[in-house]
């Protein structure tokens, strides 16, 4: 390379780093940049006991209104659990206590039968492996899909730092098999501002599985989503259950009843309701809905 092409090479490189550091700084996302920040790392989670995700008697209260209350709750490894049940139930709360960013004040959260969550910050949580989608999608507007997955994979580094990595040939292949799994293959090269709001749903999440968490709470992911979006959400998270363990949070009854007819287990897939903070029901979609406390609290209205 001549010394020219070499200094052209550099200066566009500081450009592109400087373009990224201003976007992250300037986006609504770059804020919640943290969010992506943390790779999981393959770390070991023992689920030898059947369960990755295990709450027991876990209670919050927020000046005295106790939003969770004695919560209880069993994930086996590779489960798509799907969580319904009126607004205030406590179904966000349960995903604050998870993923640290509230403590409760008594309870047992446990990731595999080993790891203690409540020992763990919430940026340690999410390195352990644990993803979380909040509802609105944050995704870096100005970037383009490939760069918002790219910047999935190295925003741990820092901001800057991250630009001078580059992606190894198995990273370069998980995107491609991110980009294929969220439906984005032919958009790799769009802005993702100008993405469909589900487009920019199924993006967040592919910066999510770039991680390769082994434990996704989604939190009302097809809120604002056309039909189809909806249904093609479905698809990917039945394509997801098994090799990912899915906690599912939503309001959309026939977006619950695609989850939990279909996939390998479909007839003995599990649904919680939550209600007042603890569990009301569990069991088949068609044991909850045929449970008259949950159609007076919450399906029947
Ligand atoms: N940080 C907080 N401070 C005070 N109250 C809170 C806090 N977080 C949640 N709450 C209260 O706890 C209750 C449970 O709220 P939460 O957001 O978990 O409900 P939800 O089941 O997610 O409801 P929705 O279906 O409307 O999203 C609500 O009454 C809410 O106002
Ligand atoms: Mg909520």
């Amino acid at each position: 390379m001549t010394p020219d092409l070499m200094e052209a090479g550099a200066e566009r490189q500081q450009a592109y780093t400087a373009r990224i550091e201003r976007l992250a700084l300037a986006t609504e996302s770059g804020g919640r940049s943290a969010g992506y920040g943390r790779v999981a790392q393959a770390g070991e989670v023992d689920t030898t006991h059947g369960r990755i995700l295990y709450l027991e008697d876990v209670s919050v209260s927020f000046d005295g209104f106790k939003a969770i209350n004695k919560l209880s709750l069993d994930i086996a490894p590779g489960e798509l659990r799907c969580i319904i049940g009126p607004n205030g139930a406590g179904k966000t709360t349960m995903m604050d206590i998870i993923t640290g960013k509230t403590r409760p004040d008594e309870g047992t959260v446990f990731f595999g039968s080993t790891i203690d969550l409540l020992r763990y910050k919430e940026s340690e949580i999410a390195q352990l492996g644990i993803g979380r989608k909040f509802q609105k999608p944050t995704v870096f507007e100005q970037l383009t899909v490939f760069e918002n997955l790219e910047l999935a994979l190295k925003t741990n580094k820092g901001v800057p730092a991250s630009m001078f990595f580059r992606l190894d040939s198995a990273q370069a292949d998980r995107l491609a098999e991110v980009l294929h799994t969220i439906h984005l293959a032919s958009e790799v090269g769009r802005q993702a501002g100008n993405l469909s709001h589900g487009q920019k749903q199924w993006l967040e999440i592919g910066m999510l599985l770039m991680q390769d968490p082994k434990l996704l709470l989604l939190d009302e992911p097809v809120a604002g989503m056309t039909d189809e979006e909806t249904e093609r959400t479905a698809e990917l998270f039945l394509s997801l259950e098994g090799a990912h363990s899915l906690v599912v949070v939503e309001h959309d009854m026939k977006f619950i009843g695609e989850l939990t007819t279909n996939g390998p287990n479909a007839a003995k897939k599990k649904v919680t309701v939550l209600h007042e903070g603890s569990v009301l029901a569990e069991g088949t979609l068609a044991d909850v809905q045929a449970n008259d406390k949950v159609v007076e609290v919450y399906l029947g209205r």
